[in-house]
């Protein structure tokens, strides 16, 4: 099986081999390979991106494949095109391998039942993000050399965020202890994941700060920016509290000053940007396992 959907259904066995694979690709950092020379691979993106969207390109340019970029805001799915028929219309094409990120639950899963090409989900809906939890479990055994006992406090808008889902399942096949810290009506319903208090959260090896995501929110459900930014936010008070080895990670963006102060982003315990940086190795081994 060459698609990545998704981390939940992976074994450790393969999330491992990614791993170690975008070690190989970290420590060859030749700006251009020819891994990958005549294999086509489609980036189709339904909904916003930079970093998932560019860091495939990176990625696919590195391993010397030839890149498509679909964006559908200039596309015939502004004529009411269906992503199937789009994706299919690409594979008809010639494509070896798809990117699809995709805001509809569901849709992934059945779209791959139909399509003979590897897909590679980069965030559908609230369901998963597999290679951004690639990412930060790479910036994570980077940090610590292992994720086995590695305590990780996911905090922020957990019900929305497909990067807490395949987190946690990935991390928890490695033995890491996951807890969420979120207010009652960010919390999500469908995992069953112990929630902790702020306080409780800052005691971890990993503060990972999640984005308050408005775009998904119903109306109403954050009161106002400042009285999150007071209960939940990693204030620089809060960072003061922190063990000396802990970091903070966030998978971007940042709502600055929201769920994380500003003069946190940069701070010697983030890890923020390295983890975008992570993102290049982590992506040429997931691409390079597609067109393969
Ligand atoms: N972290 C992440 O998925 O960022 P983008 O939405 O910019 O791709």
């Amino acid at each position: 099986q060459r698609s990545l959907l998704g981390l939940k259904e992976l074994s450790k066995e393969e999330i491992e081999s990614i791993l170690d694979r975008a070690a190989y690709w970290e420590q060859h950092p030749n700006k251009v390979h020819t891994a990958m020379q005549g294999k086509f691979a489609a980036n189709m993106f339904f909904e916003n991106s930079t970093r998932t969207r560019f860091s495939f390109e990176v990625a696919e340019k590195r391993l010397g494949a030839e890149v498509l970029n679909f964006s559908a805001a200039v596309s015939s799915v502004q004529k009411g095109e269906s992503i199937y028929d789009t994706v299919r219309t690409l594979e008809s094409m010639g494509i070896d391998a798809g990117v699809i990120r995709l805001k509809p639950i569901g849709v992934l899963a059945e779209i791959a039942t139909k399509i003979k090409v590897p897909l590679i989900n980069a965030g559908d809906g609230n369901n998963e993000h597999p290679t951004q939890a690639l990412l930060d479990m790479y910036t994570m055994r980077k940090q610590f050399g292992n994720l086995n006992g590695l305590s990780v406090s996911v905090v922020g808008d957990v019900q929305h965020s497909r990067v807490a889902r395949s987190n946690l399942w990935a991390l928890q096949k490695f033995g890491a202890k996951v807890r969420f810290c979120a207010p009652a009506n960010m919390q999500a319903s469908d995992l069953d994941v112990p929630y902790v208090s702020i306080d409780e959260a800052l005691k971890s090896d990993v503060v990972m700060m999640l984005r308050v995501q408005l775009e998904r929110h119903e109306t109403g459900m954050l009161n106002s920016a400042e009285s999150y930014r007071e209960q939940y936010g990693l204030t620089a008070e809060r960072a003061a509290k922190l063990a000396e080895h802990a970091i903070i990670m966030h998978p971007a963006p940042i709502n600055r000053n929201v769920e994380i102060d500003d003069e946190l982003v940069e701070h010697p315990q983030s890890r923020i940007f390295p983890q975008m940086e992570n993102g290049v190795p982590i992506r040429m081994a997931v691409v390079e396992r597609a067109l393969s």
